[in-house]
């Protein structure tokens, strides 16, 4: 992908790289149904952009806590009809950024999951890296990743 070059606070209109429409598609301005907030809510614009601009067969996120961004990738994958399978993975029990949490939680995702998402979405109630097992190489065309904190712990 190309860089976007802001020169002086405004964008150069004469250059070539700048074409703001690249980075905007119908699907910018679904508004997700999800009916909890949470700090990821919004990147939900980026998130519905990138699932028009890939359509990925296979959509993972790791750690996905009540789902706000998990379930607006599931939704706008569904409003598109681009078939993909998507999957979850979180232990739902937290961590030390995120704080431990108890299991209606996990209740709230699931019952989400299986009123509006289960003919695509698969929940992996799994560590990362318990999970992998069920992924083969290349096997995963979007993968949205952890925050820092939680990748920094992970990989530590
Ligand atoms: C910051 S939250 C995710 C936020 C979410 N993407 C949203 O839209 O609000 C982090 C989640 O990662 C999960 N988690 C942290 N480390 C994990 C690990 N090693 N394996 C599985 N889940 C993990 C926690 O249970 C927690 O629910």
């Amino acid at each position: 992908m190309k860089a976007i070059t802001i020169a002086s606070g405004n964008a150069s209109e004469s250059s070539a790289e700048f074409n703001l429409a690249k980075y905007l598609s119908p699907a910018s301005f679904y508004i997700p149904s999800t009916e909890v907030t949470s700090s990821w809510i919004e990147n939900t614009p980026f998130a519905m952009w990138i699932m028009e601009a890939i359509r990925p067969r296979t959509f993972v996120e790791l750690g996905s806590l009540h789902g706000v961004s998990y379930f607006t990738f599931c939704e706008t994958a569904l409003r598109l009809g681009s078939r993909t399978r998507c999957f979850a993975i979180d232990t739902w029990k937290g961590d030390e950024h995120t704080g431990f949490y108890d299991e209606t939680v996990w209740a709230g995702v699931k019952a989400t999951n299986e009123a509006h998402y289960s003919s695509s979405s698969t929940l992996l109630r799994q560590t990362f890296d318990e999970a992998l097992v069920n992924f083969s190489d290349c096997g995963i065309d979007l993968l949205c990743p952890p925050s820092a904190r939680v990748r920094q712990n992970w990989f530590n």
